[in-house]
């Protein structure tokens, strides 16, 4: 079985969109996959309530515990590792996972680790792209599906979507448009892998 780990820190609605997907699309006989875990750096995660509703195994490693050790970023790295590779992942999902992660994560799941991130990359990668976005007076806007790679928000580039900006769009209202595509572009782009690797 090709197990897939989704890592979340808030409300979770690109991991429910994956697992809806998966359930829809029976990927179990599909692919021979299945989303074994969903694991957040914050306990009152939403999403972590919709995962253990599916059935699926949760965890909790709580980046603050780690903030006294002298490396609190490896530590932390190293204990979420430990949690995921229980589940010996085909795939790691970020599905917004507030983290910026060390370089030993990222080799570490080399190939089988992506990202979602809210706006059409190399543009705005980092934080507030909504509000950048709008600001810079850009007339579309969207999301991309990525491999991560040591540099934040710059991995290929596996799925993309576009969303006009409207005249009275606020970070708010475009965030909202550009979520529901997201919510279409990255079951997706899972399920290319799964077939592709
Ligand atoms: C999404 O916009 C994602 O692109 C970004 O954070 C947001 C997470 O939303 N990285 P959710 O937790 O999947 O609802």
């Amino acid at each position: 079985m090709k197990n897939i780990v989704i890592l979340i820190s808030g409300g979770g609605s690109n991991m429910a969109a994956i697992v809806r997907t998966a359930q829809a699309q029976n990927w179990a006989k599909q692919f021979n996959a299945q989303v074994s875990a969903v694991i957040s750096n914050k306990a009152d995660a939403k999403g972590l309530a919709f995962a253990k509703e599916h059935g699926i195994a949760t965890a909790v490693i709580d980046h603050k515990a780690f903030a006294d050790q002298p490396q609190p970023r490896e530590a932390f790295d190293a204990a979420l590792m430990k949690e995921i590779d229980k589940h010996a992942p085909h795939l790691v999902v970020l599905a917004g996972f507030m983290r910026i992660l060390t370089p030993g994560f990222v080799a570490h799941y080399e190939g089988r680790l992506i990202n979602i991130h809210p706006s059409l990359l190399p543009a705005f990668p980092g934080l507030h792209t909504h509000e950048r976005a709008i600001e810079a007076g850009c007339k579309f806007a969207g999301a991309t599906v990525h491999r991560v790679t040591a540099e934040l928000d710059h991995g290929p580039i596996l799925a993309q979507a576009v969303v006009p900006v409207l005249p009275n769009d606020t970070a708010d209202t475009l965030a909202a448009r550009v979520l529901t595509q997201e919510h279409l572009i990255y079951p997706k782009a899972v399920a290319e892998l799964l077939t592709t690797t």
